[in-house]
């Protein structure tokens, strides 16, 4: 029965052991922005996540503040995450955060834009400055059907981070480099680039644009490093005095579906990839922590997306996200069934130890019912036991002495002619010493051995003298009395009467 208490219990803690499904690795996600890309980005590590469920992340969102971010990086250090993934706002307002991060002994991925420095794990980002030579293809194309230079309105990101200086950076260069080259063969005319600052923000670039084409009006090509921005831009077109649709050429950059969307119902004519690689920063991720081998800079590829590719790419777009919405659904059944399955192993745990604490109270209850009675018969038939007991012992007694007795009587009345009869004669023939012998006699015969010797000698004295001839004197003698006269008084004593008078 024991045995059974202890399986039954060493099963509820197996399977409440086995509920320890838990993630090993808890990872930071600081992300600077929650727009369109980001949350593709997000969704991105939030399916690889699936194939991992040793992490398990917290985002925290800066919103564009470098403050913000810095704090929440603090946060996440002081709460010891085990890996810290980080798209900073700006590089160098950010980086002390991540220093402190990283020195703290903190594995850091630094996502999409860079930090200034080299205080971190991994970098895993799109090429930004392939981005700046596509947008400077892309005008150069257009410039080559024009015959007079062609004015280009630059969006730019935030300026402190690191796409945005590389997109600006990798355009400029290649146009100068085209500028260069065409400059000593003939006499084209080049485009004619300006600037302004929509800091990734589609509403920021709507009022810088809008703002430009108070006083610019001659304007044919618009850049913005994305596709927020390009839309943007496109809206300030369309809500600008004379400016018609269609007569301003838009470039985005990330392709994500509302950039081809746009490309698809004409907004804006084309955009250059920016891949936001959530799945590959989950997979780094997972090395890091199993302390495999990683890429420590890790650059992505990035291409043009015109009407022809859009099309096809809006598409793919439209059966991914039904795919992730089955995905989602089915994923959100999983959860379901398994916390149907969690509490349906809970509720099974505590019948189960209800179950055992129950029969251990029974148990308890039987054990002490039976301590109970046992005290209850002791006291009510103890002493008819002990009565009992007391009556055997002394059937077991007597009986021994009645052994006693017959082996004594055996002995005395073998010897009584002979004069040796006497105390140490019976203590040696019954072996005994001399005081058990009086211990003894007394016990079983009431008298002493002497007087039991006398006794016996009297009596077999009495019987010869009924069926014999013999004299008073001859049985005295014959009997070892010392005189006829000592006879006739123990006989007298002993029968109430003298010897002749039988
Ligand atoms: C999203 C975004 C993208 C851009 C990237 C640059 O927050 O602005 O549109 O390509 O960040 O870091």
């Amino acid at each position: 029965m024991r045995n059974t208490i202890i399986i039954t219990f060493l099963l509820s803690l197996l399977m409440v052991g086995c509920t320890c499904r838990q993630p090993h690795y808890r990872v930071g996600v600081s992300q600077c922005l929650d727009d369109a890309w980001r949350q593709k980005m997000n969704e991105e590590m939030a399916r690889e996540l699936l194939l991992h469920p040793e992490m398990e992340l917290c985002t925290r969102i800066a919103y564009g503040s470098n403050a913000l971010q810095c704090a929440q990086i603090d946060s996440f250090v002081r709460e010891h995450v085990d890996l810290l993934i980080v798209s900073p706002n700006e590089a160098e307002a950010v980086r002390p955060a991540v220093t402190r991060a990283y020195r703290a002994g903190i594995p850091v991925i630094v996502a999409d834009r860079r930090v200034v420095g080299n205080e971190w794990t991994s970098f895993i980002g799109g090429d930004n400055r392939r981005v700046g030579e596509l947008m400077a293809q892309w005008i150069l194309g257009i410039q080559a059907t024009s015959s007079k230079p062609l004015h280009v309105l630059e969006v730019t990101g935030l300026p402190g981070s690191t796409p945005a200086t590389l997109r600006h950076e990798g355009m400029m260069a290649t146009i100068a480099k085209s500028q260069k080259s065409k400059v000593e063969s003939s006499k084209e005319p080049q485009p004619v680039i300006e600037s302004v600052m929509g800091n990734w923000y589609k509403e920021d670039a709507y009022k810088v644009v809008v703002d430009y084409l108070r006083t610019h009006k001659d304007i044919e090509v618009i850049v913005a490093q994305n596709d927020l921005m390009a839309i943007g831009a496109a809206e300030a077109v369309r809500d600008s005095k004379g400016y018609g649709n269609g007569s301003v050429r838009i470039m985005g950059v990330d392709g994500i579906m509302l950039g081809v969307q746009a490309i698809v119902d004409g907004v804006i004519e084309c955009s250059a990839t920016y891949p936001s690689c959530g799945d590959l920063i989950i997979t780094t991720a997972a090395h890091i922590l199993a302390k495999e081998p990683f890429v420590h800079d890790t650059i992505l590829e990035t291409m043009m997306v015109d009407i022809t590719a859009a099309r096809p790419m809006l598409q793919q777009f439209i059966t991914r996200q039904h795919e992730l919405e089955t995905m989602e659904l089915v994923s959100a059944q999983y959860e379901l069934r398994w916390q149907k399955v969690n509490t349906d192993r809970n509720r099974l745990i505590v019948v189960v130890v209800l179950i055992s604490l129950l029969f251990l109270s029974a148990l308890g209850i039987l054990l002490w019912i039976q301590m109970r009675l046992k005290i209850e018969i002791r006291k009510e038939i103890w002493p008819q036991l002990t009565e009992v007991e007391q009556t055997l012992e002394t059937i077991q007694l007597s009986q021994r002495d009645v052994a006693f007795a017959e082996r004594m009587k055996h002995i005395v009345d073998d010897h009584l002619t002979d004069p040796n009869l006497n105390v140490e004669f019976l203590g040696s023939a019954l072996q005994l010493s001399r005081t058990q012998i009086f211990r003894r006699v007394k016990a079983v015969t009431g008298k002493g051995p002497l007087d039991y010797i006398r006794e016996r000698r009297l009596q077999r004295a009495d019987e010869l003298l009924r069926t014999t001839d013999m004299t008073i004197q001859q049985v005295a003698l014959e009997l070892c009395f010392s005189s006829p006269g000592y006879f006739t008084k123990c006989y007298k004593e002993f029968f109430g009467k003298l010897p002749s008078e039988r």
